[in-house]
């Protein structure tokens, strides 16, 4: 405190007991109290007010951002255990019982014959736990039964059927333009996709769980899985039995949970809630199938967030809902790195369910890191969303070479290119904004030093956005 403030502060409180010896009336020294009783009452309530002010814009403001300032020093990024193969051949013996430890030489795309298991009469795909689930399925399937037995083949003496997996998988993340970038690789002519677009099975219906979060269901089986990729097998077993060069053709599959959500991880292992997982959707994908090429598409975190809200919030949306809804999951986010490890906080089931926002689905770089752990990078192709729309012909190109697609016609380049965006944002959702430039600010503040990771780790400066 100044000098001079405590010599005033002295003055003013010297005033009461001045004032009455210069005015000895009694009535005039009640009138005096009561005024200086009223300045005090009014003075106070001000004050008081002021200060709730304060507090109010505290909470919303600098508060909040001590909050965000706060997680980030609790980030730090530690290298993973990653388990043997033998510990996952102990997790699911079935899954490397059915995939063999090496593809058919001469075929591009993994496929292997599969000796024939169960009644041949009876329709293969009539159990199929993804029929149910879409039209086109089921069309596909029944398409697919009629021309089962003419599929099969006599080899080694026994009734063989030819199995695949996809080549290539689009692994991310949610609203980042997977499904456009999707839409136009099908166009390829060497590409053959099959429907759905998303199985989501190695992150989820392998272990039954339908939707993110819910406790599982029935177990969607590898073989219900592989039946996807069909289609694509009997196109392939064609061309080797002909003499088409559809050893050329390659198929793929684009679940935006693959990359992210390992959360069912706790239904394969016996430990405490706050544990990291031993296990992550990636190592499994790798060990069956080491050489596979994944293909990560992001964009501005921020962004994500807020698309992520739109499009698969329910009621309520509208700016001021999301930014109460980041400010609650922010302080969840934080309690949970009070206890926990980073990692352990993005693969947990519990976080994720109490969180309203997807908070964690932005943070990249703890994906990228752990897919890295398995993969090499240059099976990993990281791609921007804002770089895709800008210049998609450029994009595409660069996906292709990635694939080792060999290159398209200008008549099929500009079908690529010119193909509308899919999976945009809704109408309804558009005419609700932009968020406000506060939650903006917040969002920028907590995601900054996961993109300055992710940046150096993938030694490019537009990822920090
Ligand atoms: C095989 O499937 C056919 C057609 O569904 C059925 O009629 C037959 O009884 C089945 N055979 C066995 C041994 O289950
Ligand atoms: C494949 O090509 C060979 C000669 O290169 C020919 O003898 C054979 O008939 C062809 N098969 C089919 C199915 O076209
Ligand atoms: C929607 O908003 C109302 C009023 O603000 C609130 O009572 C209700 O709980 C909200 N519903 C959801 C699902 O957030
Ligand atoms: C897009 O990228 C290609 C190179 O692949 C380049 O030739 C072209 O000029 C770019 N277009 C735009 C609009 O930047």
């Amino acid at each position: 405190m100044s000098r001079s403030e405590f010599t005033s502060g002295s003055l003013q409180l010297k005033v009461p007991h001045d004032a009455p010896q210069r005015s000895p009336s009694h009535a005039n020294l009640a009138k005096f109290c009561g005024f200086i009783l009223l300045v005090f009452f009014i003075m106070a309530s001000y004050l008081l007010s002021g200060e709730r002010k304060t507090l109010l814009e505290d909470l919303s403001e600098s508060t909040l951002r001590d909050l965000v300032r706060s997680i980030g020093t609790k980030v730090t990024f530690r290298a993973r255990r990653v388990p043997a193969v033998s510990e996952l051949l102990d997790l699911d013996p079935h899954m490397f019982s059915v995939i063999p430890q090496h593809f058919l030489p001469d075929v591009k795309n993994p496929c292997w014959y599969e000796e024939l298991r169960g009644n041949v009469s009876a329709n293969p795909y009539g159990s199929n736990l993804f029929g149910p689930l879409s039209g086109n399925m089921r069309i596909a399937f029944e398409r697919l039964s009629t021309t089962f037995r003419q599929r099969l083949i006599l080899r080694d003496g026994k009734l063989q059927r030819l199995r695949c997996l996809p080549y290539f998988y689009i692994i991310g993340q949610p609203k980042c333009g997977t499904t456009d970038l999707y839409e136009r690789l099908r166009l390829h002519p060497d590409v053959h996709l099959t429907p759905p677009k998303e199985p989501h099975w190695w992150s989820r219906k392998r272990f039954g769980i339908i939707r993110p979060g819910d406790p599982p269901l029935t177990r969607f089986p590898l073989d219900h899985y592989l039946d996807l990729f069909d289609p694509v097998a009997q196109r392939i077993q064609h061309g080797l039995l002909g003499n088409s060069s559809s050893s050329d053709i390659i198929t793929g599959e684009a679940s935006a949970s693959t990359m992210w959500d390992s959360l069912a991880w706790l239904y394969l292992h016996d430990i405490s809630r706050e544990a990291e997982p031993p296990s992550l959707v990636q190592d499994f994908i790798h060990a069956v199938q080491p050489d596979a090429r994944l293909i990560a598409i992001l964009r501005d975190p921020v962004e994500r967030l807020y698309s992520d809200y739109l499009y698969f919030g329910t009621s309520n949306k509208s700016a001021l809902d999301f930014h109460q809804k980041v400010c609650k999951s922010l302080r969840l986010f934080d309690a949970c790195l009070r206890d926990a490890g980073l990692r352990a906080c993005v693969y947990s089931s519990a976080l994720y369910n109490a969180m309203s926002v997807r908070l964690q689905v932005g943070l990249y770089v703890v994906f990228i890191l752990d897919w890295l752990s398995v993969f090499s990078r240059d099976q990993l192709l990281v791609l921007r969303l804002e770089d895709h729309t800008a210049n998609l012909t450029h994009s595409m190109s660069r996906i292709f070479h990635f694939l080792r697609l060999g290159p398209v016609s200008e008549q099929t380049e500009r079908l690529i290119s010119r193909r509308p965006a899919s999976n945009t944002r809704h109408q309804s959702d558009r005419n609700l904004g932009p968020m406000e430039p506060s939650t903006r600010e917040l969002l920028r503040l907590f995601y900054a030093p996961f993109n300055q990771k992710l940046s150096a780790v993938l030694q490019d400066e537009s990822f920090t956005w």
